[in-house]
């Protein structure tokens, strides 16, 4: 049977494109092939700066604005991607997320929903919403990023830890609804990644409890991305790749 092409005829969206893991996975994505949606919330500067990284390396982007915790912000996003690169969108990457830390009794009613809204209702909503063209389509991938804290307490994370495990759930339940269709749905669990979100948070004593005995990099978490959105990844759905040096085994 010959190969069908890939990347099929749509593109990717990677929502919180615009730093950290989300700019190493729009940029590997572009670099497989995939014209690249970089999704942002407030840093439009930083979202332009990718697209433009992506664009001299001979890649195809565009930056879109979108906070993904705002449901009226769903379409726009989507109509904006498939109309600016031309097709559907056949690659999801739900990566923006945030973090309100604090211990659950003095856990605010914002610091929740903040943080469930961003990183599991967003998702829903984008997935929800690309499963229409990728059903019609009969490919399509979607990878969550998910966290080690989805899977194992993290004081002081009782809002991000709900979040993460909802989403793998959520994850593993998408992908046997849509596995008949081509579609995949996977999640990947990064441990502690050097970015934006982490840079306080890791010192000596956290690198001492990771196996590998250092942080990752956002290049060895997309690296994980790039293959769940491969052509050869097609056998793989509902997974939970860890990408953790060793913290959750
Ligand atoms: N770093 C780690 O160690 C680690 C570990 C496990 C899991 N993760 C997960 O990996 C993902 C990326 O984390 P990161 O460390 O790369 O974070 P980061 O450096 O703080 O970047 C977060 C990205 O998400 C975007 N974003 C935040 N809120 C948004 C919203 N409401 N709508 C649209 N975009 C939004 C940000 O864009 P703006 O600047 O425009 O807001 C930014 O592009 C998150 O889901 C995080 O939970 C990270």
């Amino acid at each position: 049977m010959p190969e069908p092409a890939w990347p099929p005829a749509g593109c990717a969206l990677v929502t919180g494109g615009s730093r950290g893991i989300g700019a190493a996975i729009a940029a590997g994505l572009a670099a497989d092939g995939w014209p690249v949606a970089v999704n942002y919330n407030a840093g439009a500067q930083a979202a332009a700066e990718v697209v433009a990284a992506i664009e001299a390396a001979g890649g195809r982007a565009v930056a879109v604005q979108g906070d993904v915790a705002d449901r009226a912000a769903v379409d726009p996003v989507f109509h904006y991607a498939e109309s600016e690169l031309g097709g559907p969108v056949l690659a999801l990457v739900n990566n923006a997320g945030i973090t309100r830390d604090n211990l659950t009794p003095s856990l605010s009613d914002g610091e929740w929903e903040a943080v469930i809204d961003t990183n599991l209702t967003g998702a829903f909503r984008f997935t929800r919403r690309a499963l229409k063209g990728m059903m019609r389509a009969r490919v399509g991938r979607i990878v969550n990023i998910a966290s080690v804290t989805g899977l194992r307490a993290n004081p002081g994370q009782a809002n991000y830890g709900a979040a993460k495990a909802g989403l793998i759930q959520f994850t593993r339940t998408a992908a046997v609804e849509v596995a008949r269709r081509g579609v995949t749905v996977n999640a990947v669990a990064p441990g502690f990644i050097v970015t934006d979100m982490t840079q306080e948070l890791i010192g000596p004593d956290l690198l001492a409890a990771i196996p590998a005995k250092r942080a990752g990099t956002a290049a060895e978490v997309a690296a994980c991305v790039r293959f769940l959105v491969s052509q050869q990844a097609s056998y793989v759905t509902g997974a939970v790749l860890a990408v953790d040096g060793g913290l959750g085994a």
